[in-house]
This record gives structure tokens, sequence and C-alpha cells, in this order.
């Protein structure tokens, strides 16, 4: 059983922008709902535009509504309204900073706070080091203080860590909270607990066993209002450097002395620490990126990259990013994982897929069956959140024939929680388990800084896929044997 939060001031950087709107509101309300934010938290939203608080609402509403796992509870949204408060300011001078020290100073207000970083990712160096220099980030005796930054960290391995050295000048690592909210996500969390909990699985997850590994993120939304975020960062860093990479520790790191947060995060950096730098003259093979064009989604017609809005027509920022990685140890040396993200494909999924090695075939040479599947393990995260294994069986008949059936178990009962809801408890709570440390940071921009450096010197050209498709045949390229290709669907392979 929990012990009860400690009281503390919640302040949103960006209250008024979409992340806030979508996620962030949405997930307090839903805590507030469960009875488990502290009793006299102040949830501050600070913005620009928006001038008060019932201003401010009525932008969150409607967001507030869709999302709201039941219809909207008056009651609670009352007790929940009584939470909210509003600091308008442009956060720029130090006086705006000097107000919004004073504001918080309000008797009613707990000395705890934590600070969200809910702002474009160029702005987190200047608003951490003015919250330093106001004298907003120094804890003592009467109160905790924590900045939540989300992702990306940087934009590539210098500029992470310039921002890191930012940080270092007012905070401590135990201060800052780095946001992947795929770590906050159930059956990413139950990867850990089916890989360390179950002994069946271990002898076989290793290079003896499995043939290689397939983490695939893939959505049917295009860039939507982000056009000027997304442009200047692609799928590359805004997946694949955050939420596949961490995918790929837990898949594949060493058991850890135990599930705290520390001992958690040596294995993911060790892991991370493991993978093969890709040469540069070996990016071609080992990374694919295209950017979509004009197609279907869902029977209607959606517009190409180029011609979003805000978007430059000779922009090469991808939407699709592919990588082939090796990880370089004992257990895994020799399997390829292959990694991909897309917008605007032809189903919304994430899964991984664990592809087992064939069976030596001799014991069936006699028999009629020429060629069967190889085993999978799929581990589904959204929208289906499942685990799967997949087995051939012999066909019911006179014949030898054989055919895949799948085991499956599936949880999600409609229980599940939006992922930032146990993160943002996290916060308030002090556990750094689900948040990145600055290393691992690090070391994912090491993995990718050679491919960014690759595509950033060609910028003459970008190889295109259909919306609604999945993805590029260039990717295909990247497989290392023939036998090898995405797999797409929880559903088996056909022939
Ligand atoms: C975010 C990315 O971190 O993750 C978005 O910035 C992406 O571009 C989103 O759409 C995907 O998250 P989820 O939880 O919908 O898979």
């Amino acid at each position: 059983m929990k012990q009860p939060l400690e009281n503390c001031t919640f302040v949103i950087f960006g209250a008024t922008g979409n992340l806030a709107k979508t996620k962030l509101i949405p997930a307090l309300y839903h805590l507030d709902m469960d009875n488990l934010l502290p009793e006299g938290i102040n949830i501050v939203g600070v913005g620009r535009r928006i001038k008060d608080k019932e201003e401010w609402l009525e932008t969150l509403k409607d967001d507030l509504k869709e999302r709201a796992r039941d219809e909207l509870d008056t009651v609670v949204f009352k007790r929940f309204y009584s939470k909210l408060s509003y600091f308008q300011s442009y956060m720029k001078t130090t006086e705006d900073y000097q107000n919004l020290k004073e504001y918080l100073e309000q008797k009613s207000f707990s000395k705890n706070i934590a600070f969200y970083f809910s702002l474009p990712p160029s702005l987190y160096a200047p608003v951490a080091s003015s919250l330093g220099k106001a004298g907003l980030l120094k804890e003592d005796n009467s109160g905790w203080r924590r900045v939540v930054v989300e992702k990306p960290f940087g934009s590539d391995l210098d500029s992470a860590r310039n921002l890191q050295r930012h940080f270092d000048r007012y905070l401590d690592e135990s201060q800052i909270y780095r946001i992947d909210h795929y770590l906050g996500k159930e059956t990413v969390q139950n990867v850990q607990v089916f890989r360390f909990a179950n002994i069946l699985l271990e002898p076989l997850w290793n290079r003896n066993y499995i043939d290689h590994v397939q983490i695939s993120h893939s959505e049917t939304i295009g860039i939507g209002s982000r056009s000027s975020y997304y442009d200047r960062t692609g799928a590359l860093r805004d997946m694949i450097q955050s939420h596949l990479l961490q995918l790929l520790s837990l898949v594949a790191m060493e058991p850890p002395v135990s599930m705290q947060a520390e001992d958690l995060r040596n294995e993911k950096v060790k892991l991370l620490r493991s993978i093969s730098p890709i040469p540069k003259d070996a990016v071609s093979s080992h990374a694919c990126r295209a950017q979509y064009t004009n197609g279907m989604i869902d029977g209607e017609e959606v517009n190409s990259y180029l011609e979003e809005e805000d978007i430059p027509e000779d922009s090469v920022c991808e939407t699709y990013a592919a990588m082939k990685l090796y990880v370089n140890n004992w257990r895994w040396r020799g399997v390829p994982f292959y990694l991909r993200t897309g917008k605007r494909m032809a189903e919304k999924r994430s899964m991984v897929a664990i592809c087992f090695r064939q069976t030596p075939k001799q014991f069936f040479r006699t028999s009629q069956l020429q060629k069967f599947e190889p085993n999978w393990l799929l581990i589904g995260i959204q929208p289906d959140e499942t685990l799967r294994m997949e087995l051939t069986v012999k066909k019911p008949g006179l014949d030898m024939q054989t055919q895949v059936i799948s085991m499956d178990a599936c949880f999600n009962e409609g229980t599940s929680k939006d992922a930032y809801e146990g993160l943002l408890l996290d916060v308030m709570e002090g556990d750094h388990t689900l948040f990145l440390r600055s290393d691992e940071v690090e070391e994912s921009w090491k993995i990718i800084d050679p491919v960014l450096r690759s595509w950033a010197s060609h910028r003459d050209y970008i190889p295109t896929y259909p919306a609604g498709s999945w993805g590029p045949e260039e990717s295909l390229r990247l497989f290392e044997k023939e036998s090898q290709n995405w797999r797409c669907s929880l559903d088996p392979v056909k022939d």
C-alpha cells in the first residue's frame, strides 16, 4: 500500500499547448477522480495567450470531455476545477520570473514544487536558467523542487550535453525527470515482468534461439498542427531516439539487480552502450528514411507531407525511419534488431515482434512438409495490449499439413490508464524508475548521431511512400536475410 503523497504545487509551462490539453490535464483529472492526487495540490497553468483561469478552462473542456474515461462527472470536475489556477506571463524577463516566484509564495501553495516543461525544446535551457536565477529551483527544508522535461532532450549528442550543462548549474540529477511516456505504458512495463518473472523464456532469450527482433511503431495520423516542431525534428529523433530505443533496452537488457530506479537505469545504459556504432560509410545499409506522399487513410484522401500547413516545399524531413542495430554482447551478438516508425502508415500499431530461429527440418524430411513458419513471440503495445506466442501444429486430417496457432494473453480488459497518469504521480512521489537518466539520453544520441549526420549531408533527395501504406520499399534493404520481412500484424504470417 502506497503512502499518501506529500502536498505539492504542480506548475505547467505551456499550459495552453497541445500536450497540456490532450495529455496532462486529462491525466490529472483522472488522478483526481481516483482520489490519487495530494489533498491540497495546486495545479498552476502558465501561458502567454490566455488571460485567466476561466478562459483557460474553456480551451481545456473539449479535450477533457473527449478524453475522460467516463462522462465528465460534475462533482469531480468541480473539485478538480478548484485545484486549478492560472498565471499569465510571457516568461521572458527577470521580472516575469520574480512575479511567478511571488505568486507561488502564496500561503495556500505548497513549497514542494514540480515544474513541467510542456514547451518547445528550444526553451528548456532558457526557462531552466531563469527559474534557477530566480531561486525557484533551490531546495531547502521547506520543500523539494523538480523539473519535468519532455523528449527530445537536445537534438543531437552535442546539444544534449549542452542542455545538460545548463541544467547542471541549477539542478541536481535527482531533481530532473526526463519523461518518455512509453515507459509509462502498461504493456511496456509488462515486458519486464514477462521477462523476469517467468523462467520459461530466459533460456531462449539469446542469440542461440532468436533470429531477429523487430520493434515497430506505425501511426495513421500525420503531423497535424505540429509542423514547426516536426519539420525540425523528424521521425528518427521524435520516435527512435527515445521511445523505440527504450523499448529495445527493456527487451534486451540483462536482469537488473533490483527494480529500483538506479539498478534498472544502470542495466539500460549498459545495454545501450553495447550497441555497435554505425560506421559512417555504412549508414545506408543500417538506416532508411522516407516521407509520405498523398494517399488514402480510412477511405479518405490525405495530403502529402509537403502539402501540410507550414512545411517548406523542399523539406526532406523524414516521416518514416527504420534502423538495423546490433547489440554486441554475449547474449545478442549477431542478432539484428530492426526498428521502424512512420506517420500516415496503413495502421496504428506498436509492437515488439521476436522471431525465433527455424528448427532443424531433418525430422520432417520424409513427410510432405516443405516449409513452416518460425515461432514468433509478439508483444502488442497498442492498440492491442497482448502477448501472443505462435506455434506450428498439425492440421487435423489424414495429410501431414501444418498450421500456425497462437496462444494469447490479452491484458487490456478496459482498465488501462493513460501512461501520463502513472508518470505524473511518480514525479510527485519522487520515483525516477520510469524516467531517463542523463547518461541514458547521451548513449541514445550516440547511437543515432551518425545517421543524423549522414542524412543532414544529403539534403537533395528523400524516398517517399504513399500515405496509407506500410512504408517505402527501400526499407527492405535493411534485412539481413531473404526470409526476414516486416511483421505488420498480430495475425499469423500468410504465405
Ligand atoms: C510522441 C511523438 O512522443 O509520441 C509523436 O512526439 C507520436 O509524434 C507519439 O505521435 C506517439 O505516442 P503514442 O502513445 O500515441 O504511441
